[in-house]
């Protein structure tokens, strides 16, 4: 039988003296959209953190593929497959919209940013490689936008431009911490057709996101969180009826509202 895709076993982390994820396990399976979802402290982005390699867990293990990769560098994670998409940070704003896409291809399998200074190869491999960003943009709909200084872009547009950019990685997980955030519904939308594409396109997606319409809707299981516990895992429909779940959402507000700028 395969392992899953990712297991998270009885994983704890502390942060100074706080114990922001106390014991955390769950499986995310190929092939599906999980949304990892909680009130504002759940432990949400430091369990994201802690898969990608960032924050080191004190207990417990994270095995991908089978193979254990608890305190590999976030390097190493991301060459393995497991790829996090960066709010904003990753993209270059004074370069332009095509030149970001081409510098993500070029980095993909390659150890970090130094190789993306080595000569490249061939001619016909550059001219390859340019076709497939003209085809990553028009998968995200900005291939009208392909001139443009990326900073020009549209809120939304630079969203589709980052998640692109971290799906340039052709991972096998791809982990995106509120996508949507910010967004107004037409983008919102739009980036919910994309999450579905990449999944289509083999790319398993684990998603942490605040607008509740959207991962009612567009996630095969939902794994939540409060308070560095786990407090229910299954499909959205049982999500929606738990009744521990809309406890602990009682007099928070999931629904973006302050969330929305973060
Ligand atoms: N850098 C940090 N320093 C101190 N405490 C932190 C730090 N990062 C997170 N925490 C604490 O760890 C706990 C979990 O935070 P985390 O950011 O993982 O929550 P979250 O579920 O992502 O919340 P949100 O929905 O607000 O993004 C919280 O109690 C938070 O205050
Ligand atoms: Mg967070």
């Amino acid at each position: 039988m395969n392992p899953p895709l990712l297991a998270v076993e009885h994983v704890m982390i502390r942060i100074g003296g706080l114990v922001a994820v106390s014991d955390l396990s769950f499986m995310v399976e190929r092939g599906q959209v999980v949304s990892l979802i909680g009130p504002n402290g759940a432990g949400k982005t430091t369990a994201f953190n802690a898969i990608t390699g960032y924050l080191r867990p004190r207990q417990g293990s994270i095995h991908f593929e089978g193979q254990e990769i608890t305190g590999l560098t976030p390097e190493r994670i991301a060459a393995l497959g497991l790829v996090r998409s960066f709010q904003r940070t990753s993209i270059f704003g004074s370069s332009t919209v095509f030149d970001n896409a081409l510098m993500a291809l070029h980095l993909r399998g390659r150890a970090g940013l130094l190789a993306a200074f080595l000569p490249f190869s061939t001619q016909q491999e550059e001219e390859r490689l340019r076709e497939e960003a003209m085809t990553m943009l028009g998968f995200v709909g900005l291939l009208g936008r392909a001139g443009a200084r990326a900073d020009s872009l549209a809120y939304g547009e630079q969203r589709r431009l980052g998640i692109a950019l971290a799906a340039a990685a052709t991972p096998r997980l791809l982990l995106l911490d509120e996508p949507a955030a910010g967004l107004n519904p037409s983008e919102t939308a739009e980036c919910m057709a994309l999450i579905r594409q990449l999944r289509d396109r083999g790319t398993t997606i684990l998603l942490v996101e605040h607008d509740m319409a959207m991962v009612m809707r567009i996630s095969d299981r939902i794994v939540v969180l409060n308070q560095g516990r786990i407090i229910a895992d299954g499909p959205p429909e049982a999500i929606r009826r738990d009744p521990e779940v809309i406890r602990a959402y009682l007099g928070s507000a999931p629904q973006g509202g302050a969330h929305a700028a973060a």
